[in-house]
């Protein structure tokens, strides 16, 4: 393993979501006044759950950007990401809207959207601390596994394997959006801190593959070997494929 990556594997989900829950919170009482980019998905709901119990006063001065979002979907659509973190832990710790950014869903043109998103990115200073899980074909954020690395803000459609893993969310899955805008590998790869997770023994092996194998874009996550300060938090049945021990 790199040394430029921490790997953590804890006993089950809930350790992985306290260990996780340590890391993002040093990182917070460092640099209370910064950018902290968020994912959505089952993974990151334990750490979300115990930031809700913290003292809300640590998050006031965040700012956050949702790292992706459905495209088109209204933000009040309870599948929408602005919707999962505002319930799952915006809301809970009182962020201001000012405070918060999400690609809109329902922007007229996507494409222009993703060039608002950039900028405002851009003009924040970027990331300081990014919370990733990782897809079980490898995708962060929605930069899906193909031929070439988006760097910007991207408006991408959803792979078949995307669709399959988070369509049975929606009521009727034929309503999941075939389409997404997704934070580019350039606005996660500038963070100064990654944090991934993943929970599960079917991310196992495309874990294993993207921390240790070829850097690839036909294993998005694999970019994170050359970043410079990575830590992934998983459960032992997500990180069974490493040896135990750090
Ligand atoms: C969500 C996101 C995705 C998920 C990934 C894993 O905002 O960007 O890359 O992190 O699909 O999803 P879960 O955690 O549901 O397995």
């Amino acid at each position: 393993m790199l040394s430029n990556i921490t790997l953590h594997i804890e006993d089950d989900y809930e350790a992985m979501s306290k260990k996780a829950t340590d890391v993002f919170i040093m990182a917070l009482s460092q640099k209370m006044r910064s950018v902290f980019g968020f994912a959505t998905g089952d993974t990151p709901k334990g750490l979300y759950r115990n930031l809700r119990t913290k003292d809300p006063y640590l998050f006031k001065r965040i700012t956050a950007f949702n790292l992706d979002e459905y495209y088109p979907i209204h933000p009040e659509n309870e599948q929408s990401y602005a919707y999962f973190m505002a319930k799952h832990l915006f809301d809970a710790i009182d962020l201001p809207q000012k405070q918060r950014h999400s690609p809109n869903g329902m922007a007229e043109d996507p494409i222009a959207e993703c060039e608002l998103y950039e900028q405002k990115l851009t003009a924040y200073g970027g990331i300081y601390f990014q919370v990733l899980g990782i897809g079980r074909n490898g995708h962060i954020g929605f930069n899906e596994p193909g031929e070439s690395w988006t760097a910007q803000t991207n408006y991408v459609p959803l792979t078949q394997s995307t669709i399959d893993a988070n369509s049975p969310n929606f009521l009727d899955p034929k309503d999941m959006p075939r389409h997404a805008i997704t934070t580019g590998m350039r606005g996660i790869m500038t963070a100064k801190q990654i944090m991934l997770l993943a929970s599960g023994e079917n991310k196992a092996e495309i874990l294993y593959k993207a921390l240790t194998g070829p850097v690839t874009p036909s294993v998005p996550a694999s970019v994170l070997q050359l970043h410079p300060d990575v830590t992934v938090v998983v459960d032992a049945a997500a990180g069974a494929l490493f040896p135990r021990g750090k």
